[in-house]
């Protein structure tokens, strides 16, 4: 099931520059949250530092609390590999295991955590691409085709069940469907709708109408600030800052 996420005065640097100011956020359990706002608010910057990915990048810097159910992200003592189990991440470029077989893309978080039994990772893997809404194109070439055999939209459906594989709490997503073409974006958004109802889902998109469509709650950034943070229906229709409007009618961005 979902868990609730709890940003306080999160702030983050590259080097010397500061790319997130004092983000305070309360995002609900088992719905669809959104994000957006113009290229270079922090959108991507902000998702990342939900489960601590900022630490893959050199001089990166983080600030602030982060709370994910009960765990205290940027606390003493939460290992990298506990977190990301909880926190299932996925990206604009689908970035399958090129070489691995479908089954061993899906399979292989499950075996980072040790598992080791057949017949609890068959289970596994079959569930994962039920829910990514991928397994009657795959299930007669699980072991002998590839990730990087398969279409852009089926690698990234086979991303999304790698990442439902471990039974996360939260699925991270930046921009998850902004590099498909329009069947495989709706298959995506279809699935985001259902997923949501167990997970707590956070989106970053570029795409209003997407945030419309698939998200109840929606914050908008603005030069590494969060502006507003309401219901999605709100700030499309009645926005309480003036920079959120002239942002969603069209102004700038
Ligand atoms: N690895 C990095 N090193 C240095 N600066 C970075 C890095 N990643 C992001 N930044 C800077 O941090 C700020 C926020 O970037 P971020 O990628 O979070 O924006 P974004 O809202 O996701 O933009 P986009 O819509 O283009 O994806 C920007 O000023 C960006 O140049
Ligand atoms: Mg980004």
């Amino acid at each position: 099931m979902g868990v609730p996420i709890q940003a306080k005065g999160l702030n983050a640097w590259f080097g010397k520059t500061q790319a997130l100011y004092d983000i305070a956020l309360d995002i609900p359990p088992n719905h669809a949250t959104a994000i957006i706002g113009p290229s270079g608010c922090g959108k991507s910057t902000f998702v990342r530092c939900l489960n601590r990915m900022h630490e893959t990048v050199p001089n990166a810097r983080v600030a602030g609390s982060v709370n994910i159910g009960t765990v205290d992200v940027y606390g003493n003592g939460t290992p990298a590999v506990e977190l990301r189990r909880r926190v299932g991440m996925v990206f604009q470029k689908p970035n399958p295991f090129p070489t691995m077989s479908i089954y061993d893309n899906v399979a292989a978080g499950l075996r980072l955590n040790g598992i080791r039994n057949r017949h609890k990772l068959d289970e596994s893997v079959e569930r994962s691409l039920r829910q990514a809404a991928l397994w009657d194109e795959v299930k007669d070439s699980l072991n002998t085709k590839s990730g990087a055999s398969l279409s852009g939209g089926q690698q990234q459906r086979l991303c999304i069940a790698r990442a439902l594989a471990v039974e996360p709490e939260v699925m991270l997503m930046d921009e998850p469907a902004s590099a498909l073409d329009p069947i495989s974006t709706s298959k995506v958004e279809d699935l985001i709708y259902q997923l949501k109802e167990h997970y707590t889902i956070v989106i970053v998109t570029h795409n209003m109408q997407q945030a419309a469509r698939v998200a109840e709650f929606t914050g908008f950034f603005l030069m590494g600030r969060l502006v507003e943070f309401d219901k999605t229906e709100k700030i499309f229709t009645t926005p309480r800052d003036k920079r959120t409007e002239d942002y969603i009618t069209g102004r700038f961005g």
